[in-house]
């Protein structure tokens, strides 16, 4: 193996080849915010507590939690988050507004490691077409903002959006005016993944060059990368090698349109090539790089492709002879870095119904998460009434089964039983019996093109709750005739696009579950909003603020 070293130590104990002296990465990890912007991507306020929870245990240096200003969701993940994480800091995005940033300072309040974000575009074509103000007031909008933030917290950031299309003498301009404004960290961002690695990573050492105080004074330059040409990892790369000390990013490389630098193939890159990039280095226990992102992927309802880098299913297989006759003979031939590194599972352990409460913790711990008792004991309930129905229980089902239980949460209405008639020539016809979350049993019935659209308009006279549903999707999570299906679906309400998804052993149930699940959460929002306008006058009820 050619990646050997024990992936757990920490990295004083694993010195650079040639004992080089290494500079620390910061990872900044954006999942709960810009990868939350990923389309139909929204997270519940128990998931991304979980996910906050399992980043700052994969060494995260900085967790950027959310928008506060834009949603009530968003504001108390931020707190909670923040108060909850007593060693990863902890940041809020905030526009250069006043408000924004006072509702930003108000989330962190209390917050063990706080920090402010506060962006404002700069390149020419959002200055003239999106801002309509000249670059002088965008300085001063940014200056005053940074100097409002400082007052809320020690740690601000600021990042000039767009700003690898900002003309770079402007660039080092407004870097140098929020540096003496107070900002610790200014992340310089390649908003739409237009950068080249060469042109990118030369900004930075450009910036580092014309502004001594940034090495004087520690400030922090930062990379923060879109993969719209595919070079977000690349582009990252290159702004370390330029100067960049904190690098932006996401589990999966989930995010806006085609997403941000991935976490996990940035680390993995610094660490498989430690030969290139000796002095590098950044805190990622790398062991727990495979469990977080199948739990990323199952909470968003984001599929992991198969090819992808570093954790798709396939980013260890071998499938053509002559690679797998290497394989047997020195698995360095085919393979850059030990899966185990990356913590994917040595064997599959498969649990059964003779399984008890603690081999199930035991796997769960191994699958990445941590739960308390009581949620355990729910989860152990629903593995038995699943090990009734199917022999074996692999960690897809555990997977499965955490992922319904920490939906819990937003579980308005929950589906008791059902019935459907269809066949050829028959209307199809479904009855369908919910409950919600005061205990009071509802029934309706409806007739549809098909079983499963029968069962959605039962679901839609019940509920209420008008939808038009845009992606369905179904497949098995396990292989045998026992298996449990998947059901995910993507409807649009209004303007917003919510995904559910839905887990049963009956694939009618799975779908009528996953669709229940993206009416809960779109009713859980609506509640949110109606709870925030209740208790803040207007000021939570401005909706989503353009978001970066
Ligand atoms: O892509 C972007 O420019 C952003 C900023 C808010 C950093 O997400
Ligand atoms: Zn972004």
């Amino acid at each position: 193996m050619s990646d050997s070293s024990d992936q757990n130590v920490a990295p004083e104990n694993n010195p650079a080849p040639g004992g080089v002296e290494r500079t620390p990465i910061r990872i900044f990890d954006t999942t709960l915010r810009d990868g939350e912007q990923s389309p139909g991507a929204s997270l519940n306020h128990q998931e991304k507590m979980e996910i906050a929870r399992q980043l700052e245990a994969l060494g995260v240096d900085v967790i950027e939690a959310g928008f506060p200003i834009t949603s009530q969701g968003d504001f108390e993940a931020v707190g909670a988050i923040g108060k909850e994480l007593d060693r990863a800091i902890v940041a809020g995005l905030s526009r250069c507004v006043p408000r924004d940033i006072d509702r930003a300072g108000e989330a962190l309040k209390g917050a063990n490691n706080p920090r402010i974000h506060v962006f404002c575009a700069t390149s020419r074509i959002h200055r003239e077409h999106k801002l309509k103000k000249a670059f002088e007031e965008i300085v001063t909008l940014s200056v005053d903002s940074v100097k409002r933030a400082r007052q809320f917290v020690d740690d601000v950031e600021f990042s000039p959006e767009d700003g690898s299309r900002t003309e770079l003498n402007y660039l080092v301009d407004v870097t140098a005016a929020v540096i003496e404004a107070g900002a610790t960290t200014v992340n310089i961002p390649d908003t739409v993944g237009y950068a080249v690695p060469e042109e990118y990573g030369h900004i930075f050492s450009y910036v580092r060059e014309k502004l001594p105080q940034i090495a004087r004074d520690g400030i922090y330059l930062s990379s923060h990368c879109h993969n719209d040409l595919g070079l977000a990892v690349a582009n990252s790369l290159a702004a370390v090698a330029g100067g960049a000390r904190q690098v932006e990013c996401t589990i999966n490389g989930i995010g806006e349109r085609a997403g941000n630098a991935s976490l996990e193939e940035f680390v993995m890159a610094l660490r498989t090539r430690s030969d290139y990039y000796k002095q590098y280095e950044t805190g990622i226990v790398t062991k727990k790089i495979f469990p977080i992102s199948r739990m990323v992927s199952s909470l968003t309802g984001l599929q992991v492709q198969r090819n992808k880098a570093v954790v798709g299913e396939n980013a260890f297989a071998h499938e053509a002879g002559i690679h797998q006759d290497g394989m047997l003979k020195n698995r360095n031939t085919y393979e850059i870095m030990d899966p185990t590194s990356i913590g994917v599972p040595e064997s599959k352990l498969v649990l059964g119904k003779h399984s008890g409460r603690h081999a199930l913790g035991d796997r769960i711990t191994e699958l990445g998460h941590s739960l308390d008792g009581e949620t355990l004991d729910k989860v152990y309930e629903a593995f038995k009434a699943l090990a009734d129905k199917k022999k074996d229980v692999y960690d897809e089902d555990i997977e499965a089964i955490l992922d319904e239980q920490l939906a819990t949460g937003r579980r308005l209405w929950e589906l008791v039983r059902f019935q459907v008639t269809s066949g050829t020539g028959v209307i199809a016809t479904a009855t369908i019996v919910l409950r919600d979350s005061s205990g009071t049993e509802k029934t309706d019935a409806s007739t549809g093109d098909g079983p499963i659209d029968a069962c959605y308009s039962a679901v839609q006279r019940i509920t209420g709750v008008k939808v038009t549903l845009e992606d369905y999707q179904t497949r098995a999570i396990t292989g045998g005739k026992d298996a449990q299906g998947e059901a995910t679906v993507q409807v649009r309400h209004h303007d917003r696009k919510v995904r559910g998804r839905g887990l049963s052993t009956d694939v009618i149930e799975a779908a009528v579950k996953a669709y229940l699940s993206a009416i809960n959460r779109i009713k859980t929002t609506e509640e949110r909003k109606v709870n925030a306008t209740m208790m803040n006058g207007d000021a939570a009820s401005t909706g989503k603020a353009a978001q970066p």
